[in-house]
């Protein structure tokens, strides 16, 4: 069955994406999930981004929350040949933690690569919300209290940047979403892809 991610900065409407997604794909029976999960490994990601743990630190709990999210929701979902739509995934660490790592190791994304070398599900198809940077920031500007050191400006524009290296990597993977497009019109585009996805799928596994 199919795997399929949603990635994007802070700010990029990704929640209002999914809300609407939940509504327009439920003849598909998708397992809609996340990163970092609500589960006690998510939590514990949570704390260590409010305590601003040491990064390496960090990009292990996320990694371990990612694991647990493989063999809880995943796993069993792919298994009983259900779609999954996952906000976030392993793309989140290779953009986010590549950007927080630098400076602390030599080469943050082949390090965050070997992490998940072995264990991971490659996703087959992901969305990549792109945003101006400004534009996310003004969105996120509501929720200063809440504020997490991956949202401050300087880092969002490496990390889309980052993102962006990812898709041109992997162009196959990525498509590409313009978030200053109208919500509705956003939803309908990326609900036709993942129906595309889904059906190929399904047409592959035919006799
Ligand atoms: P998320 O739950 O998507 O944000 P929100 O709580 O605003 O809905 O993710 C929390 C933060 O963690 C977000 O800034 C993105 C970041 N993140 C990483 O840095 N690496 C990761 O692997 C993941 C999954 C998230």
């Amino acid at each position: 069955m199919v795997l399929i991610t949603l990635e994007g900065i802070d700010g990029t409407g990704k929640t209002t994406l999914i809300t609407r997604l939940l509504h327009q794909l439920v003849d598909l029976e998708p397992v809609f999930t996340r990163e970092p999960t609500s589960g006690w490994t998510g939590r514990a990601v949570r704390r260590g981004i409010a305590e601003e743990v040491d990064p390496v630190a960090e990009a292990l709990l996320f990694a371990a929350d990612h694991a647990v999210h493989l063999a809880s929701v995943v796993r069993p979902a792919l298994a009983e040949g259900r779609p999954v739509i996952s906000d976030r995934y392993s793309d989140s660490r290779y953009a986010y933690q590549s950007v927080v790592l630098e400076g602390h190791l030599d080469d943050p994304l082949a390090w965050l690569r070997n992490l998940h070398a072995g264990w991971t599900i490659p996703p087959d198809q992901t969305y990549l919300l792109l945003l101006p940077v400004d534009q996310a920031v003004r969105r996120l500007g509501g929720k200063h209290r809440r504020r997490e050191h991956f949202e401050q400006a300087e880092v969002l524009r490496r990390v889309q940047e980052a993102y962006i290296a990812l898709a041109e990597a992997e162009p196959w993977r990525f498509v590409l979403v313009d978030a200053t497009k109208e919500k509705r019109e956003i939803a309908r585009f990326v609900e036709a892809g993942i129906r595309r996805t889904v059906e190929r799928s399904r047409a592959r596994r035919r006799p």
